[in-house]
């Protein structure tokens, strides 16, 4: 049986299927961000403070390591490549790492509103419409910058690495969660 992170399908032997894994939670997480929005300046319902609670947990403590994955496992290998074949795929490497810069801007907002919320019950219309912005800014950003690492970084990266250093990636991401592969 593979080591999985969290609960989908890719094992250790394919560390991109695994990030493309983690980008489906993040929508999943974002989602219920987004929903939580329509509705945070009224008092949240039992179901949707937890749908909250999971969002903001998510986002404090598993969201980072992905971020770690790409930048100090999967983008290092990739330009140490500096393989003109996959000269579209590291272009976009120093702008994915802006985006990251800020997400993390963006999420440490959130999650300080959230709280606010969560500590409160709802929020005040000003800090709602600040909620409802920065989650709008998250769900743009992401949209293109997940695009981009499906569709152009992780193919390279699975075309390109070889099998050792795929596996080293895995090693790094299973150290990262206290896991071994
Ligand atoms: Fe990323
Ligand atoms: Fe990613």
């Amino acid at each position: 049986m593979p080591v999985q992170i969290g609960a989908k399908a890719h094992s250790f032997s394919d560390p991109t299927g695994l990030l493309s894994d983690c980008h489906r939670r993040i929508e999943m997480f974002l989602g219920a961000l987004q929903n939580i929005a329509k509705v945070i300046d009224c008092p949240l319902t039992s179901e949707a403070r937890a749908a909250l609670e999971s969002a903001l947990r998510y986002f404090r403590e598993s969201a980072p390591k992905h971020t770690a994955d790409e930048e100090e496992s999967l983008f290092p290998r990739l330009r140490r490549l500096q393989d003109p074949e996959i000269e579209g795929a590291l272009a976009t490497l120093d702008a994915l790492e802006g985006d990251h810069r800020k997400a993390e801007a963006l999420h440490a907002e959130v999650d300080a509103l959230g709280i606010q919320c969560l500590d409160h019950e709802s929020l005040p219309v000003k800090n709602a419409d600040r909620f409802r912005r920065a989650v709008s800014d998250l769900a743009s950003i992401y949209a293109e910058h997940i695009r981009v690492e499906d569709e152009v970084v992780f193919p390279a990266a699975k075309r390109r690495l070889s099998s050792p250093q795929q596996s080293a990636i895995a090693n790094e991401m299973a150290s990262r969660r206290n896991l071994s592969s």
